[in-house]
């Protein structure tokens, strides 16, 4: 295997997970580069969200290592790993309902810059005028502009979902991880939010993309890792993920939208 690389921002090895006399992961290595788009693929019950567990420290391997920019963090808790910046979307998702979005967009990156907020901090103005270019940045990337003085309960549900992930952008993550964003979301609100993430994220945080929409990964992936029952089946750019003979018979060939 080759030493970690500098511009790795994860870096899993051997991780294997067992559950009772299941095998849900069996030393499954994987490399996030910095700024990368990673796709992870697979079949139900291939083991990707057990992955995404063990990455964010909800759920400790029975072997194997995880790094992040180069550091151990394989003995670390979930809010340690969450402090230093691993970002699980769904963890972050509550909004806070008393507030209009531009005003929980504000809170997130007040947060980012002091953790020790106290609620009042939200309203000071120079708070305000310290993240408005930042704030207004956010609406667009993520086409949230004309909801921006409305409260989370007006939402769609497409608005919604490109809110939460605007706010962990916000929170100023080192490495996000986003199990089944689309889950859920009509075709335009699917569209909708690969073109945040395209214009948002995507070349800025490395991201850890688990998926099922394959028009969404092919487009918007720099690599793509196919697992299938706890194994890596495959790994590398997607050009030669598509062409994979070995790939096609195990998984792509069974998505319509492939
Ligand atoms: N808490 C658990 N206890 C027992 N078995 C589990 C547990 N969590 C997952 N498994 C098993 O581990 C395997 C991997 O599951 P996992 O949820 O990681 O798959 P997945 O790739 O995310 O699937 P999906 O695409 O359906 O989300 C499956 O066989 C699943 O039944
Ligand atoms: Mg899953």
């Amino acid at each position: 295997m080759t030493p970690a690389s500098a511009t790795s921002a994860l870096e899993m090895r051997d991780i294997t997970v067992r559950f009772g006399g299941i095998v849900a992961l069996n030393g499954v290595s994987l490399t996030l580069g910095a700024g990368s788009v990673h796709a992870l693929i697979g079949p139900n019950g291939a083991g990707k969200t057990t992955l995404v567990s063990v990455l964010s420290g909800e759920r400790r391997p029975n072997t194997g290592t995880v790094r992040m920019n180069g550091t151990d963090i394989s003995t670390l808790s979930a809010l340690r790993r969450a402090r230093l910046g691993l970002t699980r979307t769904y963890q972050l998702t509550a909004l806070f309902q008393g507030l209009t979005l531009r005003e929980n967009l504000l809170l997130s990156l007040v947060a980012r810059d002091r953790p020790a907020l106290s609620p009042a901090d939200i309203f000071r103005r120079r708070d305000r005028t310290r993240h408005a270019d930042e704030v207004e940045d956010l609406l667009d990337r993520f086409a949230l502009r004309g909801k921006a003085g409305e409260k989370p309960a007006a939402l769609s549900h497409g608005d919604r979902r490109r809110l939460e992930i605007a706010m962990a952008l916000a929170t100023g993550p080192e490495v996000l991880l986003l199990d089944e964003p689309l889950a859920g979301l009509s075709t335009a609100d699917a569209e909708a939010l690969v073109r945040s993430i395209e214009e948002g994220i995507k070349g800025r945080i490395p991201i850890l993309l688990i998926e099922h929409d394959m028009d969404a990964v092919f487009y918007l992936s720099d690599a793509i890792t196919v697992m299938v029952n706890g194994t890596v089946l495959a790994s590398g750019a997607p050009e030669a993920i598509r062409a994979s003979p070995e790939v096609q018979a195990a998984y792509l060939s069974e998505e319509d939208d492939f």
